[in-house]
């Protein structure tokens, strides 16, 4: 029998942070979502705690985030052990998690035999508002320390009994222009020793069968590659996967003086970047120079010859962590040309 972990959307990419007062303007600003609702699991609203197998008593604020196109938490622990507070201490904030099961498990014992065939264990669970129960799977060996987290509801209107604790309505208009355009999340970018391996790990875990291979080399099949400002010599490469609107995108570098190389010296396997914006030539030039006053410039690019440009954004004190990638298309029918087919353009850009 071929079980996967149940998947029924991409509700939310979650970010461990130190503070979320710090940074949630510019979650806010950066991906244009001004609704924000605060939890404070602070003694309340948390109960049947457990990390690594104790009952524990741990407290932390999770602050959610939506628009029509993503979901973003932020959770900043207070005290006590759990995952989140070990992410800070081992290496520092970054995305802890993503939660893409909310509604097709019924509950632990139907969630059980799944992990059991699959291998996994429980890092870390509790019950929130007595309305459902919240598993993190530990498939951090599997998937290059990436975690998904599965909510199971216990009762039918378990939604709005999880009310928060404060509301947060920004305006976007006084955080100051939009720095990119993003839409929804393309995918997440994972820095692995072994892609191969963590390849394996997600077509075991979730099913991703759907994958697209990039091999990355300087003036063999990119040209332009630069790091830090620099012309450089690149050669990593990766492959994209995706089930439903979830993709991964797994890059296992070859050569170092890549920001990939780098973020594996720093703080090992785990995910690099995200991927939430494609623009124009026109548009991306226009931006730029209200990134860079911001202390957000470009560290990598490179150029697949008449096709496409790609970029990362040096967003990490920005966005707690966590780098940005953008694509910016040459010419109208870029992935009819660089794609064998609709399928594998849809696993790139989702559509
Ligand atoms: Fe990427």
């Amino acid at each position: 029998m071929s079980l996967n972990i149940p998947i029924d959307g991409w509700y939310t990419t979650s970010i461990v942070v130190r503070d979320y007062r710090q940074v949630i303007s510019h979650y806010a600003r950066f991906f244009g979502i001004s609704h924000w609702e605060i939890f404070r699991y602070d003694g309340n609203h948390l109960s049947n705690a457990t990390f690594e197998g104790k009952a524990i008593e741990h407290r932390y604020i999770r602050v959610v985030g939506r628009n029509n196109d993503l979901g973003i938490e932020l959770i900043q622990p207070i005290d006590g052990s759990s995952s989140y507070q070990h992410m800070l201490d081992t290496v520092g904030e970054g995305v802890h998690h993503v939660n893409l099961t909310q509604s097709s498990v019924a509950g632990i014992k139907a969630l059980n035999p799944i992990l059991d065939e699959l291998g996994v264990s429980i890092r870390q669970s509790g019950t929130i508002y007595e309305a459902a129960d919240v598993y993190l799977l530990d498939t951090r060996s599997m998937v290059s320390n990436v975690m998904f987290e599965i909510t199971c509801p216990k009762i039918d209107n378990w939604k709005a009994c999880i009310v928060p604790d404060e509301v947060l309505d920004i305006d976007l208009g006084l955080l100051g222009p939009k720095l990119l355009p993003t839409a929804s999340m393309l995918h997440l970018g994972v820095v692995c020793k072994d892609r191969d391996a963590t390849k394996a790990g997600l077509t075991h875990l979730l099913g991703m069968t759907d994958w697209i291979e990039f091999k990355i080399e300087s003036d063999v099949t990119m040209s332009d590659t630069t790091y830090f400002g620099k012309k450089v010599y690149h050669k990593y490469n990766n492959h994209v996967g995706r089930v439903g609107n979830f993709a991964l995108e797994l890059i296992t570098p070859e050569t170092d003086k890549c920001v990939y190389d780098d973020f594996l010296k720093e703080q090992g396997e785990g995910v690099h970047h995200f991927f939430p914006s494609m623009c124009s030539k026109e548009e991306f030039d226009a931006l730029l120079p209200a990134l860079e006053a911001l202390d957000m410039p470009i560290i990598q690019g490179g150029t697949i010859d008449g096709l496409i440009e790609y970029y990362y954004i040096d967003t990490r004190q920005y966005l707690s962590g966590v780098t940005t990638e953008v694509v910016i298309p040459l010419c109208d029918d870029w992935k009819e040309k660089m794609f064998a087919s609709s399928k594998d353009a849809w696993v790139l850009t989702g559509e």
